[in-house]
């Protein structure tokens, strides 16, 4: 299936015009069900690649797939009328060189409809980021905590404390001079995430960084509640999803085994209810 970009939608360069003009509102969803009910409410919507834990119950986003990013952006774009479409380039889809990112990228875009792609990395990126963003394919970059280098990085640190955030600073300066959009700030501290938004040109979207970036991103399924693995200390739950939907099951189960579900308005008569006239 392939998909086209929806005309209302907000397009990167719309979200790059943004910086300093108002505050970016994005969330990730996986699911039609989910995106529609964003739709009105976000600029942006991210099709993370996070899905591999959320919703597969992998244990890092390493074992993601290119056909696991291709179905659920579809669902997603499915969902939505009005938010711009990202979608997450997954581990070694565009890491080997700029061709093979290119490739990757326009099957992500061609197949789902989305407006952009996101990848991980900085400086050492940057010459794929130049090499995309010259041939077409919006670029929003991704620094600091970067999830699927959790190996080298050593677990689900904060990224850029001491000596390390002028190496974030110069991250941001290569991936915003190599053209990406924006770029998401995962996990740094607050004023270095200030530093960099005041520095570059174009937007930061934080995630555990600071109130002062242009914009803010979560897992959507952290902020409902539903995923409950473990809760970051940047996360907050809107809503009790999780717990409300186990007490629903609970109650389910229970209802089942007393016979007290089905009632009588979940069963069929015999005879179908006459209709009233005119109807
Ligand atoms: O995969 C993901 O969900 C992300 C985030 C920025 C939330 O990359």
């Amino acid at each position: 299936m392939s998909a086209t970009a929806r005309q209302s939608a907000p397009l990167p360069t719309d979200i790059r015009a943004m910086k300093g003009a108002a505050p970016i509102v994005s969330l990730t969803a996986y699911t039609t069900p989910m995106a529609r009910m964003m739709d009105a409410h976000c600029d942006f919507v991210l099709v993370g690649d996070s899905v591999g834990m959320v919703l597969h119950g992998m244990r890092s986003t390493v074992g993601v797939t290119m056909e696991m990013m291709v179905m659920h952006g579809q669902a997603v774009a499915r969902g939505l009328d009005r938010a711009m479409l990202v979608i997450d380039m997954p581990f070694g889809s565009y890491e080997e060189d700029p061709r093979q990112a290119m490739r990757n990228a326009s099957h992500l875009m061609r197949e789902t409809g989305a407006a952009a792609v996101k990848l991980e990395g900085g400086a050492h990126m940057a010459d794929t980021i130049r090499f995309l963003t010259a041939r077409g394919v919006p670029v929003m970059a991704h620094i600091g905590l970067t999830p699927q280098a959790v190996g080298t990085l050593g677990g689900y640190k904060v990224q850029g404390r001491g000596a390390a955030a002028k190496h974030l600073s110069e991250d941001a300066q290569a991936v915003a001079d190599a053209g990406a959009f924006a770029v998401v700030l995962e996990k740094i501290p607050a004023a270095l995430a200030d530093r960099i938004t005041s520095e570059i040109a174009i937007p930061t979207i934080g995630i555990g960084a600071s109130a002062g970036c242009d914009g803010q991103v979560l897992v959507v399924d952290d902020m409902l509640g539903l995923f409950t693995a473990f809760k970051p200390k940047f996360v907050k739950r809107y809503a009790q999803l999780g717990a409300d939907g186990e007490a629903a099951i609970a109650a389910y189960a229970a209802e089942v085994r007393a016979r007290a579900f089905p009632a009588a308005e979940h069963v069929f008569a015999d005879e179908a209810p006459a209709k009233a006239p005119g109807a």
